[in-house]
């Protein structure tokens, strides 16, 4: 899927985000939803989809933009198969952020906001995911790792293939 391409909605993906709605008086409330179900079909969420979920919730896609670059697990660039997440903020700083960075972007060969030359990972900061007394902390798609030492590193990445 090309980032500029016109953006049909999946006939699925619409009668999820109709559901959705149903749920919020406000249809705004919906539009964290709306974008979590298209990224689930993509991986990401192109350009054209952001007004065509603005169209479907009745609010400006310059809404639905705002929305979609907050979140910081919405994503508005094509990503690799896995996307690790590192948490950068202060009590994973103080127990080992650094170190974790540096082997993830060593072994990778990546820095942040990159993506492996073999589409396999992508590489984000992220700030804190709320497990601060089990730090470093990182996740790879939905999985929280915690407690993470440099040597582990290596290991971790191959159970994603
Ligand atoms: S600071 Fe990393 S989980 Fe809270």
């Amino acid at each position: 899927m090309n980032a500029q391409e016109p953006y049909a909605l999946h006939i699925d993906d619409r009668a999820s985000i109709e559901h959705e709605i149903r749920h919020y008086d406000d249809p705004r409330a919906a539009s964290i939803g709306a974008l979590k179900i298209v990224q689930k079909r993509h991986g990401w969420v192109p350009d054209g989809a952001i007004p065509v979920i603005g169209q479907l919730l009745g609010i400006s896609a310059a809404d639905v933009e705002g929305v979609a670059t907050f979140y910081s697990l919405i994503f508005r660039r094509p990503v690799g198969r896995h996307v690790i997440k590192v948490c950068d903020s202060v009590a994973c700083f103080l127990t080992g952020y650094e170190e974790i960075r540096d082997a993830v972007c060593r072994v990778l060969d990546v820095g942040f906001g990159e993506t492996t030359v073999d589409g396999r990972f992508t590489l984000l900061p992220i700030c804190c995911l709320g497990a601060c007394d089990r730090g470093p902390v990182l996740m790879i798609d939905d999985d929280t790792h915690f407690d993470v030492s440099p040597q582990d590193i290596a290991r971790l990445l191959e159970r994603y293939p």
